[in-house]
C-alpha cells in the first residue's frame, strides 16, 4: 500500500493531472484536497483531450474512486459540465466520485467579486475569476457556505440573506435561490464523509493518489505572495485539506516542465522574450487552459527548484515536455542566478519509453537538474499523450 502526493514545483500547468491520470492505472483512489475550477488539468489519452477543473485526474480509470475533499472550492455549473462531458465521453461516474459535505459553496457574488477587483484594484493578481478567492475569504472569515448545508434549502437561503447584509453589491435573490437549488440537485447525490472514505481506504491498504492543484511558488503561505492563489498548493496542505494525518503520506512526487511557465501577474525567475519563447510558447501550446491566456515563459530555476524542494520534500520529481525543446538551445539559472546553457538535442524523442535511449544531451540536462537540487527525476513524459511516458522506477 503506498499513498503519494502530486505536487506542482512551480506555477502550476506543469502536467500533474497527466501523471496523476497515468499513476491511476494502479491506484485505487484519487484525491483533490484543494482549490476549484480555476485549476485546469488536461489528459490526453488516444488522441481525445479532457480538460479537469475539479474532478480528480484519475476519472477515466473506471476503477478509480475520486474525491473532491473538503478544502475544496466547487463550483456546481462547473461539475455538471465535467460530469456530463465524461458521461457523453462514455466515463462512467456513479458511485465513482464522492464530494465533501464540508467542501465551500463557490457563490455567483463570489465570481462577481473577483471579476469587480481584477478590473478596479491596482495591484492586479491576474487571477482566473472563478469567484475562489472570495469563496476562501468567507470561508475564513466564517461566513461561507458549505457543500452539505444545501441539503436545507430554506436555512441557507437565509444565512445567504444575513451575509449579503454585509456586502456592499446588490444581488438577486430569486438568481441567488435558483443557484442554490441547482446546487443541491447538482451535489448532494455525490455527498458523503471524505476524510472518513480516504482514511478507510487507506486503512485497508489502498493506493491512493492525492492531486493537489495549482503550485508551490502560487501557494497561499509559500508562495510569491499576493500574487498567489487562496489555497494551499504544498503538499503539505493535501493533510488538511484531505482530512489524512501527515504520517499516512509516503511519498511526495513534485511536478515541472523542462521549462518554466506563468500566468497572471507576479515574478516569473528566468523569464525571457523573443524567438524561442515564441517558439517554446507555440509547440507547448502555452495557454491556460482555463482562461485561454497566453502563458508567460521562462527557463528553469534552480533556487526556485531548491524552494520548492525545501517545502515540500520531495521523494523524486517528474518531468514534462521536453519534446517542446527539441532542438532549442535548452537553458536554465544556476544557483548563482547565471544562464547556463546546454546543447540542444534534435532526436525525435516521441516514442521513447526507456530512459537510456533517450538523447545524451537531455539526460546531461536531466543529471544537472537532479544533482543542483538533490532529487532523483523518477518520471519522464515525451509527448502529451498518456502513454508518452517513461517510468524510471515504480511509484506504487
Ligand atoms: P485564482 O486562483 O483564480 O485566484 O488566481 C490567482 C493566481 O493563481 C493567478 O495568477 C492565476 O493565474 C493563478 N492560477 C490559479 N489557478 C491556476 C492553475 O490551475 N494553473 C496556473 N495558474 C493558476
Ligand atoms: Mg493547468
Amino acid at each position: 500500500m503506498t499513498t503519494v502526493v502530486i505536487v506542482d514545483n512551480l506555477f502550476g500547468d506543469s502536467g500533474k493531472g497527466r501523471f496523476v491520470d497515468y499513476l491511476s492505472k494502479k491506484a485505487k483512489m484519487v484525491v483533490r484536497s484543494g482549490s476549484g475550477p480555476n485549476a485546469g488539468h488536461t489528459l490526453v489519452v488516444n488522441g481525445k483531450k479532457t480538460v479537469l477543473r475539479q474532478i480528480p485526474s484519475g476519472i477515466l480509470h473506471s476503477h478509480t474512486k475520486c474525491v473532491l475533499a473538503q478544502g475544496m472550492a466547487l463550483n456546481p455549473n462547473v461539475f455538471s459540465d465535467e460530469v456530463s462531458k465524461l458521461v457523453e465521453a462514455g466515463v462512467k461516474v456513479n458511485d465513482r466520485i464522492f464530494v465533501s459535505d464540508a467542501a465551500h459553496l463557490i457563490m455567483p457574488y463570489h465570481i462577481e467579486e473577483d471579476k469587480k477587483r481584477e478590473e478596479f484594484s491596482e495591484n492586479k493578481i491576474g487571477t482566473t475569476k472563478n469567484g475562489v478567492g472570495p469563496c476562501y475569504e468567507d470561508k475564513m472569515a466564517r461566513c461561507g457556505f458549505r457543500i452539505g448545508e444545501l441539503s436545507d434549502l430554506d436555512t441557507i437561503m437565509n444565512k445567504v440573506r444575513m451575509v449579503l447584509k454585509r456586502k456592499t453589491t446588490v444581488y438577486d435573490y430569486t438568481l441567488l435561490a435558483s443557484y442554490l437549488h441547482l446546487a443541491a440537485k447538482t451535489f448532494l447525490p455525490f455527498v458523503t464523509d471524505t476524510s472518513k472514505l480516504i482514511n478507510q481506504a487507506i486503512d485497508s491498504k489502498d493506493d491512493v493518489l492525492f492531486e493537489n492543484a495549482q503550485g508551490t511558488l502560487l501557494d497561499i503561505d509559500h508562495g510569491t505572495y499576493p500574487f498567489v492563489t487562496s489555497s494551499s498548493a504544498v503538499a503539505g496542505g493535501v493533510c488538511t485539506g484531505a482530512g489524512v494525518g501527515p504520517t499516512r503520506i509516503n511519498k511526495v512526487i513534485g511536478v515541472m516542465k523542462a521549462y518554466n511557465t506563468r500566468v497572471g501577474s507576479g515574478p516569473l525567475p528566468g523569464e525571457f522574450q523573443g524567438e524561442t519563447a515564441d517558439k517554446i510558447a507555440e509547440i507547448g501550446n502555452e495557454v491556460g487552459s482555463v482562461t485561454g491566456r497566453a502563458r508567460r515563459i521562462g527557463w528553469l530555476d534552480i533556487n526556485s527548484l531548491r524552494y520548492a524542494h525545501r517545502v515540500n520534500h520531495f521523494d523524486s520529481l517528474a518531468m514534462a515536455k521536453f519534446d517542446v525543446l527539441t532542438g532549442l538551445p535548452v537553458s536554465i539559472i544556476n544557483e548563482n542566478n547565471a544562464l547556463i546553457t546546454f546543447e540542444p538535442w534534435h532526436e525525435d524523442i516521441s516514442k521513447i519509453r526507456e530512459y537510456n535511449q533517450l538523447p545524451k544531451n537531455l539526460c546531461k540536462f536531466i543529471e544537472y537538474i537532479e544533482q543542483s537540487v538533490g532529487v532523483r527525476v523518477s518520471i519522464v513524459s515525451v509527448g502529451p499523450e498518456r502513454e508518452q511516458t517513461i517510468l524510471r522506477e515504480e511509484i506504487f
